[in-house]
């Protein structure tokens, strides 16, 4: 064993592990990593940049030891029962004092359990949400951490050098208690559900009723994310269009089964929206849609049965891509706004403290819902942290007056010609609920009354009223 101590360690070499733990290297610290897989740390060393100082090893004991107290370590392993073996397998080899981070994708409410769990050992174990795939792991992602501040502290200056930069400011900052990191990236991922299954939408209708080739939707998205959509997910969406499939030379996109795969923080998002609770219909529209996409022979049995048929039309294609273009704009900032809603009413309810000035700064860069809209919330925030929904915000108010028209219409257009755009409905149907001072609601609450005796309050004094109808 060499005499090197090293600075960081990780646990599990996948894509993501390595990359990360190479981003390190780049910077400066000396890095170890372990995998049970034996070759991933002989893959890991080949990777390494010379002149870095980059080990893999072959098991836990080796990777812990030669680590530098407080020893700092990192686990990018499956969340889940994965977690929890891996920490039962540190225990004997860790000291107090020790940084044990869960770099991974778990829930929080294990994530809790875990916290308390080493506590009581003298551990410091923190829930990290680190966004960003593989390339945004090795070139800079955006990194949620929470929980233990003195870990927060020690960890901080290794986060700042890997974390994306925007305008020289690294895209990682404290997030809250607890397990406010986990959180929060769970969050970020229900947003980026919403955004991928609105922008899913709008292809739909620009695909199959306005007949756009993927070269020309290369162009529309391209010319998009040049403006004010600009944004990472708008960006690879004009890639994918011109990618070529191997086997048949049509374009990939074509030939990829219309089922999507989910690993679960979507479908948290919406659950943890409906415990809190808080209203977030379009990212419970993109989780539902998924799900929905799984079901393919029955929808293959129904297509047969009602025979819809989708027209594709002969001119003023380019009235429609306007209307798509302010269509996705404006959805995209309502969805945005529901995920924040969410962290602000998480913030207070589960006591994390989550700063969202902070939180909508670091997703500026390396995460996958990077956009320039962030730069607009991020002043937003600045200038009342507390704001309960960023649709209260003037500059952001002023935005959505003037594209909800045209969301309106192409919501109009795409029922009119059968191609379902469920998420950019419940976008706008939050948007016009939320603008309501007066929502049908007292009728349910008359009927809750009627039928259950569940009372309800007036409108003209307080208290708690009966009545037999
Ligand atoms: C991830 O964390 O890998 C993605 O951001 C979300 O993954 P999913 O679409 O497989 O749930």
């Amino acid at each position: 064993m060499s005499n090197t101590l090293y600075d960081f360690g990780m646990i599990g070499l996948g894509t993501m592990g390595r990359n990360l733990l190479l981003n390190l290297a780049d910077h400066g610290f000396s890095v170890i990593g372990f995998d049970k897989d034996i070759s991933k740390g002989a893959t890991l060393e080949a990777a390494a940049t010379a002149g870095t100082t980059v080990k893999g090893v072959s098991t836990l004991a080796e990777m812990v030891q030669q680590l530098k107290r407080p020893r700092k370590m990192m686990m990018l392993v499956p969340a889940g029962s994965v977690v929890d073996s891996v920490i039962e397998d540190l225990l004997p080899l860790l000291e107090k004092g020790d940084i044990v981070i869960d770099g991974g994708n778990s829930h929080f409410t294990d994530t809790l359990r875990r916290i308390t769990y080493l506590q009581d050992k003298g551990i410091h174990f923190m829930g990290i949400g680190v966004s960003g795939g593989e390339q945004g792991a090795r070139t800079g992602p955006s990194i949620m951490p929470g929980g233990d501040i003195a870990a927060w502290k020690e960890m901080k200056p290794l986060l700042e050098a890997v974390s994306a930069k925007v305008n020289d400011e690294p895209c990682v900052a404290y997030m809250g208690k607890g397990a406010a990191g986990h959180y929060v990236k769970m969050v970020h991922n229900g947003i980026e559900y919403a955004i991928m299954q609105l922008i899913s939408e709008v292809y739909d209708i620009l695909k199959y009723h306005v007949g756009l080739s993927n070269d020309e939707l290369h162009t529309v998205f391209k010319t998009w994310n040049e403006g004010e959509l600009q944004s990472f997910l708008i960006e690879i969406t004009a890639e994918i269009f011109l990618k070529e499939d191997d086997l048949t030379k049509n374009r990939l996109v074509d030939m990829i089964y219309d089922k999507a795969g989910s690993k679960g923080t979507g479908k948290w998002t919406s659950q943890d929206a409906m415990n809190l609770p808080v209203s977030i219909p379009t990212i419970d529209a993109a989780v539902a849609m998924r799900t929905l996409s799984g079901f393919k022979d029955e929808r293959t049995a129904a297509a047969a049965l009602y025979k819809p048929t989708i027209k594709t039309i002969t001119e003023g294609k380019e009235k429609i891509i306007q209307l798509a273009h302010d269509a996705l704009y404006c959805a995209i900032i309502i969805s945005y706004a529901q995920g924040l809603s969410m962290l602000h009413k998480a913030s207070s309810e589960l006591q994390m403290d989550i700063p969202l000035k902070d939180v909508v700064r670091i997703w500026r860069g390396g995460c996958i819902i990077r956009s320039s809209l962030l730069e607009i919330f991020t002043a937003a925030y600045k200038r009342d942290a507390m704001l309960a929904n960023i649709l209260l915000n003037k500059k952001v108010a002023a935005i959505v007056k003037k594209k909800q028209g045209n969301l309106r219409k192409f919501i109009q257009k795409s029922i009119a010609v059968k191609i379902p755009v469920t998420a950019l409905s419940t976008a706008l149907g939050y948007f016009d609920a939320y603008c309501r001072e007066r929502m049908p609601t007292n009728l349910i609450q008359a009927q809750r009354d009627l039928f259950g005796a569940h009372t309800y309050q007036r409108t003209d004094k307080e208290g708690t009223f009966h009545t037999e109808w």
